[in-house]
C-alpha cells in the first residue's frame, strides 16, 4: 500500500517513529519537501538516531531512500549527517540513497538570509531553524536557485554562486551580518557535492519504475500541517507544502500512485517557533518538561505544550485525505488527573470548528473544552491496543470522532516496539 506520512500539528509529531514502523514492509522510503529543518528521532535497537535529511528507511539494509525534488538539499549539512550516522554503523552508498538532480541546493548564504529576515521581523520573527530553508524556496520560486543538476554543470553553478552572493551580501551588510566570497561558497559547496554526487540521479523513473513493479511506497513528511505555506499558521509557517499534496509535486509521483494517507499527532500538542498557539498551557508544558519530554532534535529548543486541539486536528485530517491517525506520545499524559481537548474556537462569541484564515482572529480565538478523566496508569508496557486502560480509549476514540478519522496506531513510547497497531 502507497502510504503517505504526514503531521497534523506544527510538526515533532513522531512521524519518524511511525514512518520507521512502517518502513518494514515498504521497499522505498521518499522525501518530497522540506530540508534539513526536519528532525526525526528514531529508535532502533536499542540505538538513538536523528536523522535530517535522511529518509528514515536508510537506518535498513534493505530499503531504497529517495530525496526528492522538492526537498531543499544543504550539502553540507547532508554530508555532515550521512557521516554520523555511518559513524553509528549504518552504511549508506548510492545504491542506498538516491538524490533528485531536480532538488534545490541550500547555499551557505542561505542560513544568513535567514538570519536577516528574522532580524528584520523584529518582534514578529517567525523562529525559523536557521537552516537557510525559506531563502532556498525563495529562489527557487525567484527562479535564481541552483539544483543538484546544475552542480553537475560546474562552470555554470560557479558563475550563478558568483552572482547571487553579490547580490545577497548587500543584504547582509546591512543587517551587520558576516558577508561572502564566492570563492569560498564554491569551496565549500563542491567539496560537499564530490561526496554527494554518486548519488545525484534523475529519481524520477526510479520511482515510476518501483510504482509500476507495485512496490511498496512510503511517502515521510516532514514538518506538519499547520506549518504548511497554504494551509499553516500563515506566516508562521515553513517554506513548503507539508500536507499529502507536497509529496506528489515533491516527488515527480502522481496522486493516483497514493493509496493511503496517515495522519500523525500527539496526543496533546506541542510547537516551536512563533505564532498562534490557542491550546497552549503553561501548566501542561512544565510537567511535560520536568518528565524530560518536548526538547526539540533539530534545535534543542523546548517545545511549547498544549491541550488537544481538534480544531486543527478536523482541518488537518480535511487537507490531507487522512485515511487512519497515528496517535503518538499517549504514554506522556498517563499520570495527569483531567484532561482537556478543544472542540472549538470561540471567537467574538461564536463557536468555529475550523480553523480561520486571518490573523487578527487567531489572536481572538479562545478554545472550548470538554474534559475528560485521565487513565493515571502506566501505558509504555502495552503492546496491544486492547491492553490500553479504559480512559486512553476513550480518550482516543473522542478524538477519532472529532476528527471524523479513525484510529490506525497508538504510540506509547519512544521504542520501535511501543507502536500499537489499531
Ligand atoms: P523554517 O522551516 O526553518 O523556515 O522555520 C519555519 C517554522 O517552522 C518555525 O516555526 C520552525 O520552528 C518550524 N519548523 C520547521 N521545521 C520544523 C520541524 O521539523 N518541527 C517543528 N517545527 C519546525
Amino acid at each position: 500500500m502507497n502510504t503517505v506520512i504526514t503531521g497534523l500539528q506544527w510538526g515533532d509529531e513522531g512521524k519518524g517513529k511511525i514512518v520507521d514502523y512502517l518502513t518494514e514492509t515498504a521497499d522505498v522510503v521518499i522525501r518530497g519537501q522540506g530540508g534539513n529543518n526536519a528532525g526525526h528521532t528514531v529508535i532502533a535497537k536499542g540505538e538513538k538516531y536523528v536523522l535530517h535529511l535522511l529518509p528514515s528507511g536508510i537506518l535498513w539494509d534493505d530499503k531504497i531512500n529517495v530525496i526528492g525534488n522538492g526537498v531543499v538539499v544543504d550539502p553540507i549539512g547532508l554530508c555532515v549527517e550521512i557521516a554520523r550516522i555511518e559513524g553509528q554503523g549504518v552504511e549508506i552508498g548510492p545504491e542506498k540513497l538516491l538524490i533528485s538532480d531536480r532538488a534545490h541546493v541550500v547555499l551557505p548564504f542561505h542560513k544568513e538570509l535567514d538570519a536577516a529576515r528574522e532580524i528584520s521581523l523584529g518582534d514578529q520573527k517567525i523562529g525559523t531553524t536557521k537552516r537557510g530553508i525559506g531563502p532556498a524556496y525563495c529562489d527557487k520560486v525567484n527562479r535564481c536557485g541552483l539544483r543538484m543538476a546544475d552542480l553537475l554543470d560546474r562552470p555554470f553553478a560557479e558563475a550563478q554562486i558568483v552572482r547571487r552572493t553579490a547580490e545577497v551580501n548587500e543584504i547582509l551588510e546591512k543587517y551587520d551580518l558576516p558577508t561572502f566570497t564566492a570563492e569560498a561558497v564554491i569551496e565549500e559547496t563542491f567539496t560537499a557535492f564530490e561526496r554527494l554526487r554518486p548519488h545525484v540521479t534523475n529519481t524520477i523513473p526510479v520511482l515510476h519504475k518501483a510504482w509500476k513493479a507495485k512496490q511498496n511506497l512510503l511517502f515521510e513528511g516532514a514538518q506538519g500541517t499547520l506549518l504548511d505555506i497554504d494551509f499553516g499558521t500563515y506566516p508562521f509557517v515553513t517554506s513548503s507544502n507539508t500536507t499529502a499534496g507536497g509529496s506528489t509535486t515533491g516527488t515527480g509521483l502522481p496522486p493516483t500512485a497514493i493509496e493511503a494517507v496517515i495522519g500523525v499527532c500527539k496526543a496533546y500538542t506541542t510547537r516551536v517557533g512563533s505564532g498562534p498557539f490557542p491550546t497552549g498551557d503553561e501548566g501542561l508544558s512544565e510537567y511535560l518538561h520536568n518528565l524530560g519530554r518536548e526538547f526539540g532534535a533539530t534545535t534543542g529548543r523546548a517545545r511549547g505544550c498544549g491541550w488537544l486541539d481538534t480544531v486543527l486536528l478536523r482541518f488537518a485530517c480535511m487537507v490531507n485525505g487522512v485515511t487512519g491517525l497515528a496517535v503518538t506520545n499517549v504514554d506522556g499524559l498517563d499520570e495527569y488527573e483531567e484532561l482537556k481537548i478543544c472542540v472549538a474556537y470561540d471567537i467574538d462569541g461564536t463557536h468555529h470548528d475550523l480553523p480561520p484564515a486571518d490573523r487578527s482572529s487567531w489572536d481572538r480565538a479562545k478554545p472550548v473544552y470538554e474534559s475528560l478523566p485521565g487513565w493515571k496508569q502506566d501505558t509504555t508496557a502495552c503492546t496491544e491496543y486492547d491492553q490500553l486502560p479504559e480512559n486512553a480509549k476513550a480518550y482516543l476514540t473522542r478524538l477519532s470522532e472529532l476528527c471524523e478519522a479513525p484510529i490506525a496506531f497508538v504510540g506509547v513510547g519512544p521504542d520501535r516496539a511501543q507502536t500499537l497497531k489499531r
